[in-house]
């Protein structure tokens, strides 16, 4: 398993950078100020979008209950195993959305470029709340935009504001500790989901686009980060990880909030990929191969 915590060196970074950039020119093209869409990827979201899949059978979740679950800190009705999955899969995203939206707003598009890894790490972000309402769509549901906590806004917008060298140390933990989410997530819907193979296939295809990107995310920011921030970013995730599960209660009531715990300090991030649908950034996909080889 890579260190994620190891610190790189100027070249590694540099050429991390490179490959990351080449890679998403190839499979998401190129960004529109405008749109906020990617060149590849948006036509091929589109023709997903254009072929819903549903739920075979009686809705597995009441809509209404889950709408007012989702208003809800704590949910009090849709608290089936499905429902809380369908809660998580709600909300899980809305404090990367916020963060983005908020640094839209607060920095403009003028620095959207792609020459810039972190325009395509916000446009993904934007991708993701799409894909989430696509896969609630199997269930019948809906996703409804809404900011996350208060707490949560005041620590985003903090983030905006702070210098990114500070930034970034947190950036990467929320990253580490969004990925394991997404692949609990999945490894979730391959239980609840089993006797619903094209729901299931749908879920593994989209799940598997959001994790290609979140470890993506995770490598990047750690290539934007030297030896000391790296040192912070390690002591600071039990913390970080634990903030953001305290922040969705329907996390540790679908799984145990000790073992979600463990698995994101663990930061296995490229180990989280081993049985999920998508190409691998090359240079990730590479240093695996190496450490498998070893
Ligand atoms: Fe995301
Ligand atoms: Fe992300």
């Amino acid at each position: 398993m890579i260190d994620l915590f190891r610190a790189q060196t100027a070249a590694e970074r540099t050429s991390f950078v490179q490959g990351f950039l080449a890679w998403v020119h190839e499979r998401d093209g190129m960004p529109d100020a405008q749109t906020l869409t990617l060149s590849k990827r948006e036509p091929r979201f589109l023709e997903q979008e254009a072929n819903p899949i549903r739920w075979n059978g009686p809705a597995p979740v009441d809509p209404e209950a889950y709408n007012r679950d989702l208003e809800r800190y704590v949910p009090q009705e849709a608290t089936s195993p499905l429902g809380l999955w369908a809660l998580i899969t709600g909300k899980i995203n809305r404090a990367e959305r916020f963060g983005v939206e908020f640094g839209f707003w607060f920095n403009g598009h003028k620095h959207v470029s792609d020459q810039d890894p972190r325009t395509y790490q916000e446009f993904q972000e934007l991708y993701h709340t799409r894909i989430l309402a696509d896969a609630l769509s199997t269930l019948g549901l809906s996703l409804v935009h809404k900011a996350p906590s208060s707490v949560m806004r005041l620590l985003i917008r903090a983030m905006t504001l702070l210098p990114s060298p500070i930034a970034n140390i947190i950036i990467m933990d929320a990253e580490i500790a969004g990925a394991t989410i997404f692949k609990l997530l999945l490894e979730k819907a391959r239980e609840l989901m089993a006797d619903q193979p094209e729901v299931l296939n749908r879920i593994e295809d989209l799940l598997g686009q959001i994790l290609v990107d979140e470890v993506g995310h995770v490598h990047l920011m750690r290539s934007t980060l030297g030896p000391l921030q790296l040192r912070i970013a390690k002591g600071l995730l039990p913390q970080i990880a634990k903030s953001m599960v305290k922040d969705n209660p329907e996390i540790s009531m679908l799984f145990t909030f000790d073992q979600v715990i463990a698995r994101m300090v663990a930061a296995d991030v490229d180990g989280l990929m081993a049985d999920v649908r998508g190409e691998l950034l090359p240079t990730i996909a590479e240093a695996a191969a190496e450490r498998d080889a070893a």
